[in-house]
């Protein structure tokens, strides 16, 4: 019955145990896994397009070919992710379909644009050191094929960060101009990158269930916090400053106390009214059309390959 199966699924969960794709789930767990996990492959798929801007025009072959080499990841992980997102019942196509109708979303970050050279720096550093802050605790996540995705996305992310960071080092130690590129750009990259963590805890629709089942460890707020504790000492060593005149240190916490990030912001990128909106969509739409030609041929061919097998 449908009660001991709820039964065994709860004694799963309070026993800290990965629920795999054969278990029985209470459908409201497999809708926000499918929300979460379609929402993260978007972000990655969306996210190659602020930082493949610059590939046309990096300062050097070295940083052409390392930032080739970070798109060409991210959209590994958006396929890692829709892969386990297909295990839940749910197929790539249909949750491109939603992306396209602007029924799921992306990560707000993406909403931004990379205006200089040194956003490149900004994002590797800021949006992928949030990014695996986020990603960690999801490695011991209780859906299986979404968990063991992120270890292997963690794994990539890291080198994401650190040249990221060698970007904005080599800038910050460079000529006046460079170092002023540097510092205009994490000016512009600190508060999204803080929202990246979604809202404040007391606004998170989901965080409550979400806890309870194990998918997220820590709240929103915790790993802002922690998100925030990570980068001080960071800019410290990069030789930049963060725009945030309510940074300090509080000995009692323990931790860094900061600002605000602009919420009503947010909410108008969540709207659809940020920055680079639009022109994301329309770009993701194009490349999706431009691309149906390699789909049909992918196709055609497995076909060809099944008759000549049955053959
Ligand atoms: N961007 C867009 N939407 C966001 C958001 C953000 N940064 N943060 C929250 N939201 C949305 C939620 O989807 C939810 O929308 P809904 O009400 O329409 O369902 C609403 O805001 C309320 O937020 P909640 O806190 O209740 O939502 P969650 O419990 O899902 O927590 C989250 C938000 C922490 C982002 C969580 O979804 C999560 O951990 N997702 C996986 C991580 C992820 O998506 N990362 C993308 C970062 S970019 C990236 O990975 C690429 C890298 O390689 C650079």
């Amino acid at each position: 019955t449908d009660e001991a199966r709820q039964r065994r699924f709860d004694a799963m969960i309070a026993a800290d145990e990965r629920i795999e794709p054969r278990d029985w789930m209470p459908d409201a767990y497999r809708r926000t896994l499918i929300r979460q996990i379609a929402q993260h492959a978007h972000s990655e798929i969306i996210g190659m397009q602020p930082e493949g801007n610059w590939i046309t025009r990096a300062p050097s072959l070295r940083r052409k070919a390392v930032l080739i080499a970070k798109v060409q990841d991210e959209a590994g992980h958006g396929l890692y992710l829709y892969s386990a997102a297909e295990t839940l019942g749910v197929g790539r196509d249909e949750l491109l379909d939603l992306l396209h109708q602007g029924r799921q979303r992306y990560s707000s970050i993406f909403n931004y644009p990379t205006v200089t050279w040194a956003d490149v720096g900004a994002i590797g550093w800021l949006v992928d050191g949030a990014a695996i802050t986020n990603q960690v605790p999801l490695c011991r996540c209780s859906y299986g094929p979404y968990a063991r995705a992120m270890v292997r996305i963690c794994k990539e992310e890291s080198f994401h960060q650190r040249q990221g960071f060698d970007i904005l080092y080599s800038l910050a130690r460079g000529t006046d101009g460079q170092r002023r590129m540097a510092q205009e750009s994490v000016d512009r990259w600190y508060w999204p990158s803080l929202m990246m963590f979604g809202p404040p805890d007391s606004e998170s629709t989901h965080s409550e269930r979400s806890m309870a089942w194990n998918i997220k460890r820590f709240s929103n707020d915790e790993l802002r916090q922690r998100f925030v504790d990570m980068i001080v000492p960071q800019a410290e060593a990069l030789g930049l400053t963060l725009p945030d005149p309510a940074l300090e240190w509080n000995a009692e916490r323990g931790h860094y106390d900061f600002g605000t990030p602009d919420w009503d912001e947010f909410m108008q990128v969540l709207k659809g009214n940020g920055p680079c909106n639009r022109q994301r969509l329309e770009h993701r739409k194009a490349a999706h059309e431009e691309g149906a030609w390699v789909r049909e041929a992918a196709r055609a061919h497995a076909a060809k390959s099944r008759a000549r097998q049955r053959a």
